[in-house]
């Protein structure tokens, strides 16, 4: 029987794909870099893992991000997929220069005593305890807390219960009925819209009490695209920016020396502005990019992409292509130049990306000062990592503090 043209992964690498997947992804980039998981009865996925390629298809009009494309996909919780990142221009135009004023960099900027504030305010009650879990003490409420501050989510919805509501929609803890999750999550966005339209005042930025005119004064935004946009931002403006602080408290951790540079003689805002970027290359928060399909036919590395085609672009494989970045398996906090991907590149790159910068940069330096000494509570391999499509971060980060 011939060879067949592209070997498939060995099984052991895939095995351990959601704790570890960087030896898969090497093996990806070395042996088959635009490689096609076919199975019956799914779309084809492409795996695309080289620096160049995934750069390159980030901002490709090829490829296209709507998911009602390709037949069967489900991309998320019904009737609330209708947002940016799920959109083609124009509507992405649209839908993303309604979001973006909220973001800039300037308006952001102003949040950084609000931030260092909340962070000193868990820091306080963490300091009362030995054993800390980093993901729930400290990273799920600390960004948690300025999405809603900037979204302008009553103070009774900023808690545990809504985070649980808003994560199950993308790693569903094993039992829990889907009618009940989508459910859970429309009653949520129910209650927020609603209390906007009741004139339910906030301080702070009150981006979604401005969505919600947005809607109803000029109908520039449809009550399908502002659920949607809602239910995005509460999700994406928490998980990936806890993932950020997760991953690179767990990186620092194992790489004591690089920890140590960040407190020492060495320290100040350059190192920890050089650190936070490192830390989102090291270990992306983000590990594939989100939803595209190829709109068109195109080849590449010999593989005809069909029309339809789910091309997954890996994010947190192109951050460590060797190709691109000396020592590419090596955390150096003081890495420049670093122009990783991770909050993509093109016209879907990353909103959040100054407000996840500042979150990273007040939440690293404090952590360590103000934890102290500390040690993983378990062995590295043996820590949970939270299974889902797009992104790579823990359920729990267990310390000891000595
Ligand atoms: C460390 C934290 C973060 C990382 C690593 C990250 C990463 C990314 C990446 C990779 C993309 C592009 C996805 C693609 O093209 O497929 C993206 C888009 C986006 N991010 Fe972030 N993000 C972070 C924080 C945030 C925060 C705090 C917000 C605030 C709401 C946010 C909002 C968005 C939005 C709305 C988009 C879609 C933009 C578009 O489609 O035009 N992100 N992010």
């Amino acid at each position: 029987m011939p060879a067949p043209a592209v070997p498939s992964p060995p099984p052991d690498l895939s095995a351990v794909r959601v704790r570890d997947p960087y030896p898969f992804f090497a093996w990806l980039r070395r042996h088959s870099p635009a490689h096609a998981d076919r199975r019956p009865g799914r779309p084809t996925v492409w795996q695309i893992s080289r620096y160049d390629d995934v750069r390159a298809l980030l901002g490709d009009g090829r490829l296209s991000k709507d998911p009602a494309r390709v037949s069967g996909y489900v991309a998320g919780p019904t009737g609330l997929n209708r947002h940016l990142v799920h959109a083609d221009p124009p509507d992405h135009t649209r839908l993303r220069t309604l979001v973006n004023a909220a973001f800039v960099p300037r308006r952001i900027a102003q949040l950084e005593p609000f931030i260092a504030d909340t962070a000193n305010r868990l820091l306080d009650r963490i300091e009362q305890h030995t054993h800390v879990d980093v993901i729930a003490d400290f990273a799920a409420p600390l960004t948690f807390r300025m999405i809603c501050a900037i979204l302008g989510v009553p103070d009774e919805l900023d808690n545990a219960a809504t985070r649980d509501t808003l994560m199950a929609t993308i790693a569903p803890a094993p039992g829990l009925d889907p009618a009940r999750m989508e459910a859970g999550l429309h009653a949520l966005l129910d209650s927020l819209i609603a209390g906007k339209r009741a004139g339910a005042e906030r301080s702070g930025v009150d981006l979604l009490g401005a969505l919600v005119r947005a809607s109803d004064d000029s109908g520039a935004m449809s009550e399908e695209e502002l659920r949607s946009t809602a239910y995005l931002l509460l999700l994406v403006g928490h998980d990936t920016t806890m993932n950020l602080i997760g991953n690179g408290m767990l990186a620092l951790l194992r790489h004591p020396g690089e920890a140590a540079r960040l407190t020492g003689p060495e320290a100040g805002a350059g190192l920890v502005a050089s650190a936070v970027e490192e830390l989102l290359r090291y270990d992306s928060p983000v590990r594939d990019a989100t939803f595209r399909c190829a709109a068109q036919p195109f080849t590449l590395h010999g593989g005809l992409i069909a029309e339809g085609d789910i091309v997954s672009l890996l994010i947190g494989s192109a951050n460590r292509d060797e190709a691109r970045f000396t020592d590419a398996d090596l955390l150096d906090v003081s890495r420049t130049p670093n122009d990783h991907l991770a909050f993509g590149f093109g016209p879907h790159f990353c909103i959040g990306a100054a407000l996840a910068r500042l979150e990273g940069s007040v939440a690293f330096p404090l952590l360590l000062e103000r934890l102290g000494p500390v040690t993983l509570a378990k062995p590295a391999d043996e820590l949970p990592w939270r299974p889902a499509r797009v992104m790579r971060g823990l359920a729990a980060l267990p310390v000891v503090r000595s």
